[in-house]
């Protein structure tokens, strides 16, 4: 029977009550560390693996439809200006020109503008013409020979720090009397670091497609979110959810920084609707890294105050984050105030308005810049100490959530910190500074992490299965690149008692309906998954019965293992074809959903990694020779997906920490980070050894199937690790990432 019940639902460390639509039928026994699984926890390549590979796998931006337009934006070269001159009529005189738009042009769709008179960061899109081919609608830009009359504009922290000019209220965390906790303290230490803003970078930028015909409207968007798109479509142009359907069949990543339409496909179906013709709108790479996101740049300070002991008795944590015009406050201050156990914490963090592009979400936002800086403070007060940091950690292992006091479903940070420092040889870590003889300066850090990843509902599945035997399940899914759709082929599998080759499944499609959460927020595994097992539970136990009927017995005494009906006996063995054979063209068809998340308990994954890094004190370079990553996210459905994962997320970090750096030019409010030659992403080149383990203690509280979120664990102890190296290589802590040569030369010599 389906209810209605309140539930608390989770995104990235913001929570809400929300009204829940659940079915009894959904709630299943939890599958626990002791229940017998033949599928899940086995490595599985992902299923499109091959069409990824070969190239045949069709992204967003590949999407051709017969009389697309192309479509050029005219962006801003200013900070802040106001147009002074657009000639839009040479722009529609240009041949081969379909579409022309500026800021006063009707677009026919509420909401913040798309295009602006007057605007407040470079690259701000200002017009946009849209052609029979990307040449012409470049002439159409030129065309508009646009001018603008420059206004005053500031990049500056500290000016808009002393202005006071905050994008959205500042941010105040108060828990017991810190002052006095710190005046109680036997050691006092501060650290403060300030971290830079990064480009989430993926290698298929931003873009839509739109069509609109007759009054429906068809929308192929590189998005992590294709139902937050399609509710971001209906609400911009007052349309129903039923007219609207979006389509994402491959995503060349997002990182965070794609979780809605995004301007550029409600451009595009702008576009389309003034044109009656398809219109694509896709950044190049320099827009890509002008205007799509980032990371936010921070300074940050922490005080800690410790009992000789080593139990931390105070924290006093601050920061000031460079949001641009517009962008979230991100949780940076969660690491100081949750990581560790302590009852009088201050935390201050203030969104600072500047003249630059909006921010927005990147893997793990705010909790990894902020353990960046609180993890080092921990290590700093470690020395201080003379205790190991990693005894230090365990001395204050926090055993409730402390803002909300509950305990945890599981915790097994105790446990990757353990197989950590065996796999890493913590051990022997000043050992490994002694010892090198080749004149680089080796050490060992560590760092570990708390994130969310519950999961939440909403999120259905439905299963259909005919004649063959193969079920075909449809999810709300997109996969952004992490192999998502695979780990619902192994859960299906699993519930149905069927092979994975016996299953087909599909997402990245709005038109079934079947909703599924942004794939952000680590929240795919948690939220789909156990409706996904619900559908396959649903599916089976039909076909039991009609198992029943052909092979006359008792369907409670059948089971369907490995795609055959065995009855308890052993009597009866018979493959699953034998009944759906017999189905002609009807299907069977199942379906799921999550269930409510669990009242009273913190779900949250945990997890520890070690750095091992060597210095070249002449070049300033530093070398990552190993990273141990130990994460607990309850139980892994697909190791090898899994990996892949962490080994993603640690590349990130270890680029956060050593070579990404959004740079602007204080003189222009310019970024010149502006290409990939100028922004240093990793290649294949610079991978270190990556060590993947995972401590599985399946989470039975958090959901049915008993794993939690990792899309976001892997990146947040990344930098702190490897910075914590650093100073155990060096005796060197410098007060800003990344660590690029200059910086270490000038921390080593200056
Ligand atoms: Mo969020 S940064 O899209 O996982």
């Amino acid at each position: 029977m389906p209810r209605l019940v309140k539930t608390q639902t989770q995104f990235e460390g913001r929570f809400e009550e929300t009204w829940t639509l659940v079915d009894d039928a959904d709630e299943l026994p939890p599958w626990e560390a002791e229940t017998e699984l033949t599928i899940v926890g086995r490595p599985q390549p992902r299923q499109d693996g091959p069409r990824r590979a070969a190239g045949a796998a069709r992204y967003t931006v590949d999407v051709q439809l017969p009389g697309m337009l192309h479509t050029a934006v005219l962006r801003s070269p200013h900070a802040h200006a106001r147009l002074a001159g657009l000639d839009l009529d040479a722009a529609r005189a240009v041949p081969g020109v379909r579409g022309v738009a500026g800021p006063d042009t009707d677009l026919g769709m509420s909401g913040r503008p798309l295009l602006v008179a007057e605007p407040q960061y470079v690259g701000q899109a200002v017009a946009a013409v849209a052609a029979d081919t990307p040449a012409a609608a470049e002439a159409g830009l030129r065309a508009l020979a646009a001018s603008f009359e420059a206004l005053p504009f500031s990049v500056s922290m500290d000016e808009a720090l002393a202005e006071q000019r905050f994008r959205g209220e500042p941010q105040e965390i108060l828990r017991g009397d810190v002052d006095a906790a710190m005046a109680r303290a036997d050691v006092r230490v501060e650290f403060a670091l300030e971290t830079p803003g990064q480009l989430q970078t993926a290698i298929e930028p931003h873009g839509g497609v739109a069509w609109w015909q007759d009054h429906e409207l068809t929308v192929w968007a590189s998005t992590q979110g294709m139902f937050a798109a399609r509710q971001e479509l209906c609400q911009r142009f007052g349309l129903e959810p039923e007219r609207v359907r979006v389509i994402v069949e491959f995503v060349g990543g997002g990182f965070g920084a794609k979780q809605g339409a995004g301007p550029e496909a409600l451009l595009a179906a702008a576009l389309s609707r003034q044109t009656g013709r398809p219109v694509r709108v896709v950044n190049d790479r320099h827009a890509e890294q002008l205007v799509s996101g980032r990371r936010a740049a921070t300074r940050q300070s922490v005080r800690l105050g410790a009992s000789r002991d080593g139990t931390l008795l105070a924290v006093d944590a601050d920061a000031l984050l460079a949001i641009g015009v517009a962008g979230p406050l991100m949780p940076v201050l969660t690491p100081a105030m949750t990581l560790y156990a302590c009852g009088d914490v201050r935390g201050l963090a203030f969104p600072l308005r500047l003249h630059l592009s909006p921010t927005n979400a990147f893997r793990a936002p705010g909790v990894m810049e902020g353990t960046a800086c609180f993890e080092q403070a921990m290590d700093v007060l470690a020395d201080a100490l003379g205790i190991d940091g990693l005894e230090l950690r365990r001395r204050n292992h926090a055993d409730v959530e402390q803002e909300s006091g509950e305990p945890y479903s599981v915790k097994a940070l105790d446990g990757c910190m353990t197989r950590a420092a065996e796999l890493a040889g913590w051990a022997d870590r000043d050992g490994l500074r002694a010892r090198s003889a080749d004149g680089l300066l080796r050490g060992m850090g560590c760092a570990s992490q708390i994130w969310w990843g519950s999961g939440s509902p909403p999120a259905h599945a439905s299963i259909r299965l005919g004649a063959d035997g193969t079920a075909l399940v449809v999810t709300g899914i997109q996969d952004i690149g992490t192999g998502t759709l695979t780990t619902a082929q192994i859960v299906a599998a699993e519930a149905l008692g069927v092979p994975v080759d016996a299953v087909v499944v599909r997402g990245g499609d709005t038109g079934p309906n079947l909703y599924g959460p942004v794939s952000g927020g680590s929240m795919t595994t948690p939220s789909v998954m156990p409706a996904v097992r619900a559908a396959g539970e649903d599916v089976r136990r039909q076909l039991l019965d009609l198992a029943g009927d052909v092979f006359e017995a008792n369907p409670d005494d059948l089971q369907l293992v490995a795609g055959r009906f065995r009855s308890a006996d052993g009597a009866l063995d018979e493959p699953l074809t034998a009944v759906t054979e017999k189905l002609g063209d009807a299907t069977i068809s199942g379906s799921g959903g999550r269930g409510p998340n669990p009242e009273g308990r913190a779900v949250h994954s945990f997890g520890c990694q070690i750095a091992q890094i060597a210095v070249d004190p002449g070049t300033g370079e530093v070398l990552v020779e190993r990273i141990v990553a130990v994460h607990d996210i309850g139980r892994v459905v697909n190791p090898l997906g899994a990996s892949s994962q962490v080994e993603g997320g640690v590349l990130q970090g270890m680029a956060f920490a050593l070579t990404e750096e959004y740079v602007v030019d204080p003189t222009t409010g310019a970024p010149v980070t502006g290409t990939l030659d100028d922004y240093k992403v990793p290649t294949i080149a610079d991978v270190p050894e990556i060590v993947v383990d995972f401590v599985q203690v399946p989470d039975a509280v958090a959901s049915s199937i008993g794993a939690k979120g990792l899309g976001e664990p892997p990146i947040v102890p990344t930098a702190a690790a490897i910075a914590n190296a650093f100073a155990h290589a060096t005796g060197r802590r410098p007060g800003a990432l990344p660590l690029t040569r200059a910086r270490v030369i000038e921390a080593l010599h200056g």
